[in-house]
């Protein structure tokens, strides 16, 4: 992946400032099986309430399956559409909303983002680029693969490798270039009172 790393306010670990969501998708270079099972085994170990890990995530492969593939990128809005069609993986990420006893799960969704972040986070160690989309139809993918009621359909995601800069199509060159921006720690992380800055 071209380097386009968080500019920190401290330090942090290379894959954290590493990862970020881009578009332009190598449709040529297959993600292999075994970075795909590494990718979910990071997931797999994502902490979560009780130890109930609620999530459940579907994936498909584009050149193992491409029917099914499509069956699921139909589901994509079609702004994603556009650029998603060149991933090699495409997964969705649902969540158990109640425990075993039937009581409602409520941390379900936080726990499914930290699996999702782990699998990212695993992904952009080896090379790979993730991009989690909220821009999907969920109640078409709910009926087109059987998911059951009491799952929350959440987020798709891509994964693949990323096209060399030199490749990149004009019309996505632009936003794959421009920079980076986060809130600064200090209006997101409050000690002590809620608003009170970090320091
Ligand atoms: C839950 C979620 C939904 C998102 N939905 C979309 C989406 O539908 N389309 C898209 O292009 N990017 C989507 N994104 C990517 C965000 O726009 C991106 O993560 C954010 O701008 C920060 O950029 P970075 O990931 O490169 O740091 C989504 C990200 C998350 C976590």
């Amino acid at each position: 992946m071209f380097e386009k790393n968080a500019h920190t306010q401290t330090a942090i670990m290379d894959a954290l400032a590493q990862r970020w969501s881009g578009r332009a998708y190598d449709s040529d270079r297959p993600v292999e099986r075994e970075k795909l099972l590494s990718m979910l085994e990071a997931a797999r170990w994502a902490p979560s309430c009780f130890g109930y890990q609620p999530w459940r995530l579907m994936v498909w492969d584009r050149r193992e399956d491409f029917q099914t593939w499509h069956r699921a990128f139909d589901c994509l809005a079609e702004s994603n559409r556009a650029w998603a069609c060149h991933a090699p993986l495409l997964m969705l990420a649902c969540a158990d909303t109640s425990f075993a006893d039937g009581r409602p799960n409520r941390w379900c969704h936080y726990d499914t983002g930290a699996a999702v972040m782990s699998l990212s986070t695993q992904a952009t160690a080896l090379g790979l680029m993730v991009h989690q989309m909220g821009g999907f139809d969920a109640k078409k993918i709910r009926s087109e693969f059987a998911i059951p009621e009491s799952f929350d359909c959440l987020a798709m995601i891509t994964v693949g490798y990323q096209l060399p800069q030199d490749q990149i199509p004009e019309e996505f060159l632009e936003r794959e270039l421009s920079p980076r921006s986060r809130r600064d720690l200090a209006e997101s992380f409050f000690e002590g009172t809620w608003g009170q800055p970090i320091k």
